[in-house]
């Protein structure tokens, strides 16, 4: 047996549980992780709780469950160590350590969690700790869908909208990493930590106006879902792009590989707001579901 963290009914904070449940047992072609780190997100949030526009709802319902998740078990992203490996695994062996996003099956918030060899996860090196590495797979790999290569250039100036939050703490770093000046927006209160990440100019969006401090952005980046194009053309350049996480993304495991490289060679950091042991559960998730938090909350799991 193992302890999970499991809900049945979709809702609030008291729909979820800590209960002993049948440790995985593993087909040939999974691995069976030790989990030590579960990350809390408001992926989590929007499924656990609804927390969608109405019109979403029974898209929600249809794909994870009619009146509750389907997949009991909680948690959709995380980190561990593959303790064994099905006949047929050749890409991970005993001793790895992985991080992973499994939206659709869930069950990460749980002491061991069985997973495809083929699932969206990589390796990390040991000089990373768990808990860093378990938001990668979502926070990171969400900003990075937007943020890369190919959409920032050295030199372009980058408004990140939402800057505080998961993706957002992500997206501040990696347009540093690839040579933006980033002007962040998040309420004051997190404007130092938005600094030390790299941030060169912040705004307060409770008490000003993004639009009326005489800058234009080759690049506007909503990291929260708050703004539309509309609301901010006016200072975008004349090629500026506006983008935003309402827009799908693709989860690939390169991506998480990448990210993990960047996070090992200390180019990236995860900002963690809290990290709460397994038996604070409900705190985590009470924390995640304010909608405030700073980067990103953690459950310790071992
Ligand atoms: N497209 C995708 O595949 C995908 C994937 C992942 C996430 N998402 C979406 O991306 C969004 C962000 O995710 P996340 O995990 O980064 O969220 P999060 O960590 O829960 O965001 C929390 C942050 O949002 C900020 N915030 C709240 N209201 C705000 C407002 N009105 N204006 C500006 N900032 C505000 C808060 O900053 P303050 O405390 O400073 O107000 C807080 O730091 C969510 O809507 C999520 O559903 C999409």
């Amino acid at each position: 047996m193992m302890k999970a963290v499991t809900q049945y009914k979709y809702g609030g904070v008291d729909k979820l549980y800590l209960e002993d449940a049948d440790k995985p047992i593993i087909k040939d072609d999974e691995i069976l992780i030790e989990v030590f780190a579960a990350n809390v997100s408001s992926g989590d949030m929007k499924i656990n709780t609804l927390d969608i526009h109405v019109l979403l709802r029974p898209m929600i319902r249809l794909v994870f469950g009619l009146f509750g998740p389907r997949k009991k078990i909680r948690g959709i992203s995380g980190a561990g160590r593959v303790i064994k490996v099905g006949s047929r695994v050749t890409k991970y062996k005993k001793g790895d350590r992985v991080n992973y996003i499994n939206s659709m099956n869930a069950g990460c918030i749980a002491e061991y969690i069985s997973l495809k060899e083929k699932s969206v996860m990589a390796t990390f090196n040991e000089n990373i700790d768990d808990v860093n590495a378990a938001p990668i797979a979502f926070g990171a790999m969400t900003a990075l869908h937007f943020i890369n290569e190919s959409t920032v250039k050295t030199g372009d100036k980058i408004l990140i909208y939402g800057a505080s939050g998961s993706v957002g703490t992500y997206a501040v770093q990696l347009a540093k990493y690839y040579g933006a000046h980033v002007t962040a927006v998040s309420s004051k209160i997190n404007h130092k930590i938005l600094k030390s990440i790299g941030a060169d100019d912040v705004i307060d969006y409770q008490t000003e106006d993004i639009r009326k401090n005489n800058q234009s952005y080759d690049l506007i980046f909503d990291a929260v879902m708050k703004i539309s194009k509309k609301q901010i053309k006016t200072i975008l350049t004349k090629n500026g792009t506006f983008l935003s996480v309402k827009s799908m993304t693709k989860e690939l495991s390169t991506r998480i590989e990448y990210l993990n490289a960047l996070l090992s060679d200390q180019k990236l950091t995860t900002v963690l707001d809290h990290v709460y042991e397994l038996s604070e559960f409900k705190e985590a998730f009470v924390h995640v579901y304010s909608k405030h938090k700073v980067g990103n909350v953690v459950i310790k799991v071992k």
